[in-house]
């Protein structure tokens, strides 16, 4: 069997990920593995294609091998993925299966990112492995490396593969009437800015923003990334750490908190591509990783105007809710060009406004909670090297630990001894119920009396 492993992290043969591979290679020396480093060569692969169609041509099935990068995979493989489409690669009916590692921070919507181009590719999708970045140095974490491949294995001989639920997605490019005034401005300073990869042939999508920008009455201007000279994606080099300073010098870190940081509110605008929202964009989210961990636009309204069938998307409206609940923005609405755009767009600009004037952030839920506390965990853990995460943290009150609230620790202990004891039960009649109860009657006593 000719194993290609398409590797997408940008540090190639320093990929953590890669490692995981070359363990299976080392225990399976029957099997021919080639490794092609498609994140890092991703610029040589743009302008020639050919080594990775003749890898592909060559291969019985396929291995993707990549870190999680901000909920989805890394810009590069994003693009590869791209190339792979344009070029029609003959993958048809090819058996493939991938490797993450991370901090499982958001594995499920990489992995699943991943499946849906597969299987819009025809090929036979298997599920993959999604270790953490230590697991490969404990025993447990190989023998789970061991079963997953043993088990690909065992598909491939068997013709099993996972059942495809995902239909390939055409862009709407529904025509969208564009008002010929523009709606009253507000007495108001406050500024959207919106964040978009359009080009002139994005038809669909700057229509959308002309409406948008029309409709809404506050001031709005537009930062073009597929303008942005950026010279490439993340490397993973945590240059960034200690102080947020990025090792490119093209001036991203800066532009993004001087110029898209400091607005109001940030409106993305994109158009679907491969079940997310394309390379340039994902270029853009990777390089944020110069703001590490850190929720630094926490509180701020978020909104988005996406072309396409979104309704068809459910990884990546996860992928937009997750976002925001995990940066603790106020996901202000999300509009498509797919039923109804104009409704859709006015409701956006209106909703824009009153998340601007009402600033009404609900609790999170456990996308935004569970994905807090990977990262809690990590910093803490990390708080050597990830300094600016770390001061972050500490001045935010991020560090929730559990075993810091005592008190509530202690009142456990005294429940946990009396409930133990079968005499004090029979007699405790409703009184845990009422104890429970007790401090939220004393908050409904006291509200209206101000
Ligand atoms: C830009 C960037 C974004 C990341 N995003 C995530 C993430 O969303 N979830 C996660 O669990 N880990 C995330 N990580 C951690 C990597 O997935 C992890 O370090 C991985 O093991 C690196 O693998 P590699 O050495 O093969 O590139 C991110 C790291 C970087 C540099």
């Amino acid at each position: 069997m000719n194993v290609l492993v398409l590797n997408g992290s940008p540090k190639g043969d320093y990929s953590i990920t890669l490692q995981t591979v070359l363990y299976l290679e080392k225990i399976n020396p029957q099997k021919t593995f080639t490794i092609l480093n498609v994140g890092q060569r991703i610029k040589a692969l743009e302008s020639d294609f050919t080594p990775a169609m003749e890898a592909i041509k060559n291969a019985d099935v396929l291995l993707f091998a990549y870190p999680v990068y901000t909920f989805i995979a890394p810009c590069q493989l994003h693009r590869f993925i791209e190339l792979m489409k344009e070029h029609n690669v003959p993958v048809e009916g090819k058996f493939v299966t991938q490797i993450t590692t991370s901090k499982h921070f958001y594995d499920v919507t990489a992995h699943r990112y991943i499946q849906d181009n597969c299987q819009d590719m025809h090929m036979k999708f298997v599920h993959g492995l999604s270790a953490d970045m230590e697991d490969l140095t404990t025993e447990q974490g190989q023998k789970e490396a061991r079963n997953f491949w043993r088990h690909f294995c065992w598909c491939v001989k068997n013709d099993y593969y996972e059942t495809s639920y995902s239909k390939t997605i055409i862009p709407a490019n529904k025509p969208v009437s564009i008002p010929t005034q523009s709606a009253k401005q507000l007495d108001c300073n406050d500024e959207v800015v919106i964040v978009t990869d359009c080009t002139p042939t994005d038809t669909s999508l700057n229509d959308m923003i002309a409406r948008f920008q029309a409709k809404l009455p506050l001031k709005s201007r537009i930062v073009n990334i597929s303008e942005y000279p950026f010279i490439g994606g993340c490397l993973g080099c945590f240059n960034c750490a200690t102080d947020g300073v990025c090792i490119y010098k093209d001036g991203f870190d800066s532009f993004l908190r001087d110029k898209i940081q400091t607005a109001q509110t940030i409106v993305y605008a994109f158009t679907i591509k491969d079940h997310s929202m394309g390379s340039r964009f994902k270029m853009y989210d990777d390089r944020q990783f110069c703001n590490g961990h850190r929720t630094v636009t926490m509180g701020m309204p978020v909104g988005y105007l996406v072309s396409g069938n979104l309704s068809e998307e459910e990884n990546l409206r996860t992928i937009i809710d997750a976002r925001a609940q995990v940066g603790g923005n106020i996901l202000a609405g999300v509009a498509t060009d797919e039923f109804d755009p104009d409704k859709d767009i006015d409701k956006l600009a209106a909703s824009v406004v009153y998340a601007l004037q009402n600033k009404n952030l609900q609790p999170q839920n456990f996308y935004g909670i569970g994905g807090m506390k990977i990262f809690r965990d990590l910093i803490y853990q990390m708080r050597g090297m990830m300094k600016a995460d770390h001061q972050f943290y500490k001045e935010h009150g991020q560090y929730d630990f559990p075993q810091k609230e005592i008190g509530t620790v202690l009142k456990m202990y005294l429940i946990g001894a009396l409930i133990s004891s079968p005499k004090v039960k029979s007699k405790m009649g409703n009184k845990m119920n009422e104890g429970m109860i007790a401090p939220y009657r004393k908050v409904i006593e006291r509200a209206g009396k101000k």
